[in-house]
Order: structure tokens, then C-alpha cells, then sequence
């Protein structure tokens, strides 16, 4: 599932941030340094490049991501802006913050990048190569730190070498990220901050900024979103989740792996095929979406067949094990989840 080569690892020069951006049209996921850490980004408008993140990361969930933007207009096609995210974008951007906002859904951010959820992380970096990179890419990076799974976030070319060597095609060396922790993640709530992920600006400074109270009262932990299902904010398709399904009932709409049988595409409400080849990579860039469609079909459940524990195939299937587990009772709303990784 993740294929590649040898990892180019070059002096972010004029030249290598052009080829990196080449990649980046081209659906490819590239690491390159920002002021806090290394990133590892991918088109946020596509969600196959966006799978791609997750495979070189070998992460075993999918957890929504923070979307790059060169600056406040870019970021204001994305997503919703209250009064108050829009002194703390005008006052911290570019900079070491990220604020989930509501998003607009016509943007083509891909549903992989949100994790199905109706809110968006956003954020304007600071240092040059990043700046550099999203002005030749042309399109929102969604990137989150350079490391595997379970290691901690690189702040040098050669930590992201170390992880990822073998499993992408470049690796932008700027350097030492000169913050060196991640970006803070702040959302506007019911008239006060809500403090999601401590970071480079400090929780005193967008106190000062904005005059409200800033809440860090803790959500998830390091690894969040550790229960999206848990979480009132999260994507949860209306119609109950069958795992494992290899024929239909009465009224089922059929979530398939490979070729839809024909026998249940012609008898499901709604039917379609996370990736017609078997490709976990594809199936994963599609799973929100297709969620979300064949909820929308009217079908009081969702019958998905069996996806194959291995590559992103294992990401799937923690998420759709939480889709069908057992729903909690509406939690309190809040922002929703972050913390590491
Ligand atoms: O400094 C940083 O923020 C680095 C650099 C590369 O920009 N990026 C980074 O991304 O730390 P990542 O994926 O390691 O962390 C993203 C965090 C996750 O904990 C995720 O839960 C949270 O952001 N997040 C993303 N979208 C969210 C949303 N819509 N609501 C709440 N939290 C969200
Ligand atoms: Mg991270």
C-alpha cells in the first residue's frame, strides 16, 4: 500500500520547492518544514493524495487534519468565520495557531481531511519554504506531523528521514523548525475560547487578543480524537453500521470492497464500492463521502462488506467499528477533539 522509492531528501532551494509542488499536483504527499514542525502534506482537495498521508504515517485511524493556507482569504473560502477567530487569525497569522471554524462544504475540501466532521482546522504558517511551497502548489495543503504513528513530531529533515524514508518522494530540509512544538488549536464557542491543543502561542497571549475566557479543560487526550463516535460534533452516519456483510437484508443500502455483486446491487436501497480494484488507498479517500451519500438514501442501515485488515484497510475499519458500535446518549457539544500525532 505504500509504494515508493527512494525519498529525495533537498535543501529547500527555489528549484526543490518547485518539484515538491509538482508532486503535490500530481497527487503525491511531501514533507516540508513549518515553524512549529515538519509536515507532511498532501492536496486537501484530493482525497486519494490525502490517503497517502495516512499510509506513509502507517496510522491505524483516521483523525481529522489541519488544512495550510498561504493566508486569511484563502482560509475564508474554507471555512466560516466568527468575530472573534477573525482577530485571533488577523493578530496570530502566519503563526503557530490553528482554529477549527465551521466549514463550508462546497469547498472541496476533502471529507478524508475532516474526518466527516462539519467543522475544519485551519492554519496560516510562517516560515518561508511553507509559504514558498503553498504559493507554487496552488492548492490547500493538509498536513499533519511528519512522523509514523506513535513516534513523536519531527523538527529536522533528518527526524522526518528517520520515519519516512522509503514511504514518500521528498523531503524539503529548511532547516530546524524554529518553534519547535505544534501549533495550538483554539475554537470560538459560546462566547470563549476553547483551548483543544496547547502550542506555540501561548494560552495567555490569545487571552490577551480577545478578550474572552480561554477554557483548556481537556476534551481527548494526546492521541485524539480518542472516541469520535463520543463526541457530539463528530460524523455519525443516521442509519445504524452492519459490519462484515456479505448479503443483504430488506431495506439495507450496501457499502461494498472491490465489484458490487450483482445480485445486491440490484436489490439495496442504495449501493456503492469504497474502490472497485480493492484499493485501500482509493477506499479510504472515498469512506466519508460514501457514508454520507448512502445515509442520505433513506436506508435505515448500512451494510458494509468485509475490508481486508491490512494497509489502510485497517484505518477503515476502526472507523466503521465505531460507526456500528453502540451510539452514546448526545453528549454536551463541543469543538470536538485534538491533541497529537
Ligand atoms: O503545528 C502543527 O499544527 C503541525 C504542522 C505540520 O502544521 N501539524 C499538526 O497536525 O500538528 P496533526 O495532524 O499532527 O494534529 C492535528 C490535530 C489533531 O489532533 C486533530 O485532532 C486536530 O488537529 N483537528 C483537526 N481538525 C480538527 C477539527 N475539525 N476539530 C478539532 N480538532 C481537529
Ligand atoms: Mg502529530
Amino acid at each position: 500500500a505504500v509504494p515508493h522509492h527512494a525519498t529525495l531528501c533537498l535543501a529547500a532551494d527555489r528549484d526543490a520547492i518547485d518539484r515538491a509542488a509538482l508532486l503535490l499536483r500530481a497527487g503525491e504527499a511531501v514533507a516540508f518544514p513549518t515553524e512549529t514542525v515538519y509536515g507532511l502534506g498532501a492536496d486537501a482537495t484530493n482525497g486519494t493524495a490525502v490517503a497517502k498521508i495516512y499510509a506513509a504515517k502507517g496510522r491505524p485511524s483516521f483523525n481529522p487534519l489541519i488544512v495550510h493556507v498561504p493566508d486569511l482569504a484563502a482560509a475564508e473560502q474554507i471555512a466560516v468565520f466568527d468575530p472573534a477567530s477573525l482577530a485571533l487569525a488577523r493578530r496570530f497569522w502566519p503563526g503557530p495557531l490553528t482554529l477549527v471554524l465551521a466549514r463550508r462544504p462546497d469547498a472541496g475540501v476533502s471529507d478524508l481531511v475532516t474526518a466527516g466532521l462539519d467543522t475544519v482546522a485551519i492554519r496560516v504558517p510562517a516560515h518561508p519554504v511553507a509559504r514558498a511551497l503553498l504559493a507554487a502548489a496552488g492548492r490547500p495543503l493538509a498536513a499533519p506531523s511528519a512522523n509514523r504513528s506513535g513516534h513523536i513530531s519531527p523538527t529536522t529533515a533528518a527526524h522526518v528521514m528517520a520515519d519516512l524514508s522509503g514511504r514518500i518522494p521528498m523531503v524539503l530540509d529548511g532547516g530546524a523548525c524554529p518553534v519547535g512544538v505544534e501549533s495550538t488549536i483554539a475554537a470560538v464557542m459560546d462566547g470563549r475560547i476553547r483551548l483543544l491543543r496547547h502550542g506555540g502561542v501561548s494560552r495567555a497571549e490569545l487571552a490577551a487578543t480577545s478578550g474572552l475566557a480561554v477554557d483548556d479543560t481537556p476534551v481527548t487526550d494526546d492521541h485524539a480524537p480518542v472516541s469520535p463516535g463520543l463526541l457530539a460534533s463528530h460524523y455519525a452516519p443516521g442509519a445504524l453500521v452492519r459490519l462484515e456483510a456479505t448479503a443483504l437484508r430488506p431495506g439495507e443500502a450496501f457499502l461494498g470492497f472491490g465489484p458490487i455483486p450483482d445480485d445486491i446491487g440490484a436489490t439495496a436501497v442504495a449501493a456503492e464500492t469504497l474502490s472497485a480494484g480493492g484499493d485501500p488507498v482509493e477506499a479510504a479517500a472515498n469512506l466519508f463521502s460514501a457514508l454520507r451519500r448512502l445515509d442520505a438514501s433513506g436506508a435505515t442501515t448500512i451494510a458494509v462488506a468485509p475490508i481486508p485488515e491490512h494497509g489502510l484497510g485497517e484505518a477503515i475499519n476502526d472507523r466503521l467499528r465505531r460507526a456500528a458500535a453502540p451510539r452514546p446518549a448526545p453528549a454536551p457539544s463541543v469543538g470536538a477533539p485534538a491533541g497529537g500525532e
